[in-house]
């Protein structure tokens, strides 16, 4: 008997190490194991075995079947790992793959003109400066060489909080707030929003300015111009020519208009630019030495140069967007049109 099991242990090894699969262990298994296996019918035998070699055909049928067992899960783990390793070859992912559905944000258009302005800005040496929304009629008015009362507020339709609170109509408040914090020379930028009660298709009752303000010993209409050339050509193209006009703000004196050539025509006329070839764009001018007095500053010994525009005309002329309110409703048609 003892012979008989060595035997069955020998042809279970044997097929166990053949077997291809994990079904056709598995089925090697059963022939041995299961409950009607070949050694499952060695102990039915028992019966004719003497008392005395009982216990010992017993402990050497489990020993063969424990060792079996471990014989076993080793094969079916080595199938396991293989059919494992398979099944990843087979689904190998491309990581470098571009998807077919992937959803590509973009950035709002009035970001990215802000981020082309104020980049070129601090190229040529601007600091960027924050002031706040809700601010002092001081800073946004007086400070600016605009006394409470003067027919110049008119020009800017204010949203007042109280009499001497506002929201800033204008990012030139900035200016008067920089003069006390900053010793000249400096060169700032200040790019934000700003509120006025208007609306209709050219105009929001919120919407953005980039104000900019250089002050140094001596600054003159050539700089402003130069500066405003490089700025300009940054943001709608090389060939881009400006021109200054005449105009009147408090707080500059002499002040310009300053226009860039059409972005669309390029200077022949079109729709866009009713036919002028020109489209009106910023105010500027050499900043008032009152303006400077106010903020601290030597008017003998400093003068400086101001612009200031609003960021939302160059975007909708850049995107040819024709109502600066679709910019602020948030539309997702709107805004996938823009990317
Ligand atoms: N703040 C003016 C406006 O909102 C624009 C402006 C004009 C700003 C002349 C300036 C400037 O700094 O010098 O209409």
């Amino acid at each position: 008997m003892i012979e008989q099991i060595s035997g069955l242990r020998e042809d279970a090894e044997k097929e166990i190490r053949l077997a291809q699969n994990k079904s056709e262990l598995n089925a090697v298994r059963v022939k041995y194991l299961g409950k009607a296996g070949l050694l499952t019918q060695v102990l039915r035998g028992m019966r004719e075995v003497s008392p005395e070699m009982r216990p010992k055909i017993g402990a050497l049928v489990n020993e063969v079947r424990d060792s079996l067992e471990a014989l076993f899960k080793e094969e079916e783990s080595k199938f396991e790992n293989l059919e494992m390793q398979q099944e990843l070859s087979k689904s190998a992912i491309d990581i470098t793959e571009p998807s077919k559905n992937s959803q590509r944000g973009a950035l709002h258009p009035l970001s990215r003109v802000y981020e082309t302005l104020i980049d070129t800005c601090v190229g040529l040496g601007f600091q960027v400066v924050d002031g706040p929304e809700v601010e002092l009629d001081y800073y946004n008015f007086e400070a600016l060489n605009v006394p409470k009362n003067h027919p110049a507020r008119d020009m800017q339709d204010t949203f007042f909080v109280s009499d001497n609170i506002l929201l800033r109509s204008q990012t030139s408040s900035v200016q008067a707030r920089i003069m006390q914090k900053l010793k000249p020379p400096f060169k700032i930028i200040s790019p934000g929003r700003v509120y006025r009660n208007d609306s209709d298709s050219t105009h929001s009752p919120v919407f953005h300015q980039l104000e900019g303000l250089v002050i140094d010993e001596n600054v003159s209409m050539a700089d402003l111009k130069a500066m405003l050339t490089a700025l300009m050509r940054k943001t709608f193209g090389e060939e881009t020519q400006i021109r200054f006009r005449p105009s009147f703000f408090p707080f500059t004196e002499p002040s310009v208009e300053v226009d860039v050539t059409c972005p669309i025509c390029h200077g022949s006329g079109c729709r866009i630019c009713k036919g002028t070839g020109f489209m009106e764009l910023l105010g500027a001018g050499i900043v008032n030495p009152k303006v400077l007095e106010m903020g601290g500053i030597d008017s003998k010994k400093y003068r400086g140069f101001a612009f200031g525009f609003g960021v939302d005309r160059v975007a909708m002329v850049k995107d040819g967007i024709g109502d600066i309110r679709s910019m602020f409703r948030n539309d997702i048609r709107f805004l996938k049109q823009m990317k």
